[in-house]
């Protein structure tokens, strides 16, 4: 007879009964290997039968769409038919799923600043997962960049804590919704709890060598506001601190995550942390320990530890946990998927939901928009963009490994980036607008646009070490940059020769990205730098498109061409919102959300560092970033003047109330991006000499002065002192405003706040 029979009135089946009834109730009737397989989540691409049916598993991830079916299907085969939870990584939009609305990357929407729109593009990926019978998203990112030469910088919001929280913030309401009961809302993943990206020399998960009073300084900041703001789920880095996994760090999950800010959500191990302790950092001796060591330290979900499984019966029976150890992760998992009403209706695939949804005209307006706010303008010498072509048609030459290369304008976690097996070919071409489509479709009938590949970029080696990691895993193939190739260079020479702009779209691809994927060089790879070296040479107006995951070190042909636009990684609308910028449908808006080093030494080079060295640059380079945090042009130029305060002595409770005039004194119409920096003046211990506390966005038509009023709570002007807490220290200070975080931009004012 099986338990649903024998228990028609069970408890935990009852919808009307509170949750944590429901809870205690199903926990009483689970087993031990029962419970241990709740706190697992599996890869979907493996025995995913023996995992449900043997191993009870709680999760699985990375599920092909055609495989769901089966594994709901597996679950009405168990003894509880406890619903599954399905995790994807739905970063930039619903990765994995064909034809779903591929936005820009996370750092590409981050040079908006504009959390409406990333909250709506938020919203567009629940809506198109949750059809598709996607429960919980691993994202947002709120890793702070600051070693460019780490692979996963574009996963992130870029190096300002204050800029990642709002955006965060407004990301997980976007994937949240209205609630969880929400039949469209998926549950959203702060991840990766914390300093994961403070890498050694930007080799990826490598131990972090950071002090509690600097985690809480920057690090923290952004998950703190994302814990108190209801982020359902919470995701632990790989790397350890101080010699400590961040799997078992008590300090940080218990005392400050759990303790301080009272976050009650449910914790999800990364790929396999809990087996990395015992086969790669050996802190561990086997999975029994592993695995007791976890739970014991709050873990609530096990991402792909296999081992798990009987580690933890052998923690149990081995007497180094006990059963009810389990029952607080098990609750936990349990109650999200009460919440989200699953023993309901488990969610599955919606086939005429998604039909309707995915990728649908509205969602890809919104993709537009968001592409359309994330181009950076870096550079425009007297005016070259927009491209003029009211007198007489104009011949523009596109060029460059990345004018035309459809999914790597995708970037990572999108299609055949590679952790799905399932899109080869990645996402449909016609879905996708590059940069040559885009000027191809829209310059007027009369224009003549040509293209040329003008440089390939790498290839590909299998790593000397072989062709998997001791844990099965693939090891990345390593990149062998290609040479220039002279033939190459020479068709876009002369293309360019013969053009009125030579637009050349350069970067990086997914090869020199991602986990795994950092870099040891920022250089464009490839034949890259000789193309621009030679379009340079011929002297027609040179517009260099910068499609490039991250930051990457320009060669002086592009900082001394006409035009330099960033681009990040722009999605499937990308192309079309480049052309509309070149060609001046658009105005650009972006600012960088991360600084430019000039070269690779220079790293570290984010903004807000520590005041203190020997001088102020290197005996053989300046230490100024190429382009700065905050920095980005408008087709027209925008003066700020008369910053004033109301009030310039202020009380820790007051509100600073400061007010600055823009004027637009071009032809065209800004979108300014307001940015208001504090310095302390004294501090009693080594900070920052700036660091961004707020912003607005301002529209500014031509020639008109706009008043903008901006409003600081004192409280926001804090340091975190020598005890680590958080403080506003009585004294002078300065309020800084301007259009990007270079002194030379800010205009200064002083406040003092007094004590209590
Ligand atoms: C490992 C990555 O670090 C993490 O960001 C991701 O969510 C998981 N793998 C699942 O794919």
């Amino acid at each position: 007879m099986s338990e649903r029979t024998a228990t028609a009135v069970a408890a935990y089946l009852d919808p009307s009964l509170p949750v944590p009834e429901r809870v205690a109730d199903l926990l009483s009737r689970m087993t031990v290997p029962e419970k241990v397989g709740q706190m697992l989540q599996l890869d979907a691409r493996g025995d995913y039968e023996g995992d449900i049916l043997r191993k009870h598993v709680g999760s699985i991830l990375h599920t092909s769409p055609s495989r769901l079916k089966l594994a709901h299907d597996l679950v009405e085969q168990t003894r509880l038919r406890i619903p599954l939870l399905v995790g994807e990584d739905c970063i930039h939009g619903h990765s994995f799923f064909e034809g779903a609305t591929i936005f820009p990357t996370q750092l590409g929407m981050a040079s908006s600043w504009d959390p409406e729109l990333i909250e709506q593009a938020a919203r567009v990926t629940a809506v198109e997962a949750a059809a598709t019978g996607v429960h919980w998203t691993f994202s947002p990112v709120l890793c702070i960049a600051r070693d460019l030469r780490w692979g996963r910088v574009d996963e992130t919001f870029g190096e300002d804590p204050y800029l990642i929280g709002e955006l965060a913030s407004a990301m997980v309401r976007g994937y949240q919704g209205s609630g969880l009961s929400d039949p469209t809302a998926i549950l959203a993943t702060a991840k990766h709890f914390a300093g994961y990206s403070e890498t050694q020399g930007g080799r990826d998960a490598s131990e972090a060598d950071i002090s509690r009073r600097k985690l809480r300084s920057w690090f923290l900041p952004p998950f703190e506001r994302v814990a108190k703001e209801g982020c359902a789920t919470f995701m632990l880095g790989y790397q350890s601190m101080d010699g400590v996994p961040i799997t078992i760090n008590d300090w940080l999950l218990n005392d400050v995550l759990r303790g301080e800010w009272g976050y009650t959500g449910t914790l999800i191990t990364d790929w396999d942390n809990v087996g990395r302790m015992v086969w790669e950092q050996k802190i561990q001796p086997d999975h029994a320990h592993a695995a007791a060591a976890a739970v014991r330290a709050g873990n609530d979900m096990v991402m792909t530890t296999p081992q798990f499984f009987e580690g933890a019966q052998e923690a149990i029976a081995a007497g180094l946990m006990e059963e009810a150890d389990l029952d607080r992760a098990v609750a936990r998992i349990l109650t999200l998927k009460f919440e989200l009403g699953l023993f309901e209706d488990p969610r599955r695939p919606d086939a005429e939901r998604a039909t309707n949804l995915i990728g649908s005209a509205a969602h890809a307006a919104v993709n537009l928009d968001l592409a359309r706010r994330s181009l950076v303008l870096l550079r425009n010498v007297g005016g070259t963009l927009p491209m003029a072509g009211a007198d007489r048609p104009r011949r523009i030459a596109v060029v460059g490994p990345l004018a035309d290369a459809a999914q790597a304008q995708l970037g990572d976690w999108a299609g055949s980036s590679g952790q799905a097996d399932w899109l080869p070919d990645g996402h449909p071409r016609d879905m996708i607008t590059t940069v040559l489509d885009g000027l191809r479709e829209l310059t007027p009938q009369d224009w003549t646009v040509t293209s040329a590949l003008g440089a390939e970029i790498l290839s590909l080696v299998t790593p000397p070490e072989g062709e998997t990691f001791p844990d099965g895993q693939p090891r990345p193939k390593v990149v062998v940059p290609r040479d220039p190739d002279e033939a190459l260079i020479a068709q876009a020479v002369e293309q360019a020769r013969d053009a009125d702009y030579v637009v050349a779209v350069v970067g990086d691809q997914v090869e020199l990205v991602g986990e795994g994927r950092s870099t040891a060089t920022l250089e464009l790879v490839g034949g890259q730098v000789a193309l621009l070296d030679a379009l340079a040479e011929t002297g027609t107006p040179l517009v260099v498109v910068v499609m490039a995951s991250k930051p990457l070190v320009l060669p002086q042909s592009a900082l001394d061409a006409a035009a330099v636009v960033w681009t990040a990684n722009p999605g499937m609308e990308g192309g079309r919102a480049v052309a509309e910028l070149l060609l001046g449908q658009i105005e650009p808006s972006g600012r960088l959300p991360i600084s430019f080093a000039r070269h690779v030494g220079q790293q570290p080079i984010y903004y807000n560092q520590l005041r203190g060295q020997h001088g102020d640059r290197y005996a053989d380079l300046t230490q100024e970033p190429a382009f700065v945090f905050g920095e980005g042009m408008s087709y027209t130029t925008v003066e700020y003047t008369g910053l004033e305060l109301r009030s310039a002595e202020l009380g820790p409770d007051d509100t600073i109330h400061a007010r600055v005039t823009l004027t637009n004194t071009g032809a065209r119409p800004a979108r300014e991006t307001v940015q208001v920096y504090v310095s302390d003046t004294v501090t009693s211990v080594s900070w920052t000499d700036k660091e961004l506390k707020a912003y607005r966005q301002v529209d500014v038509a031509p020639g008109e002065s706009v008043v903008v009023d901006l409003d600081l709570p004192v409280a926001d002007c804090t340091i975190v002192d020598q005890a680590g807490d958080r403080v506003v220290e009585p004294g002078g200070f300065e309020l800084l405003v301007g259009w990007s975080s270079r002194d030379a931009d800010l205009l200064r004012v002083p406040f003092s706040v007094t004590g209590r």
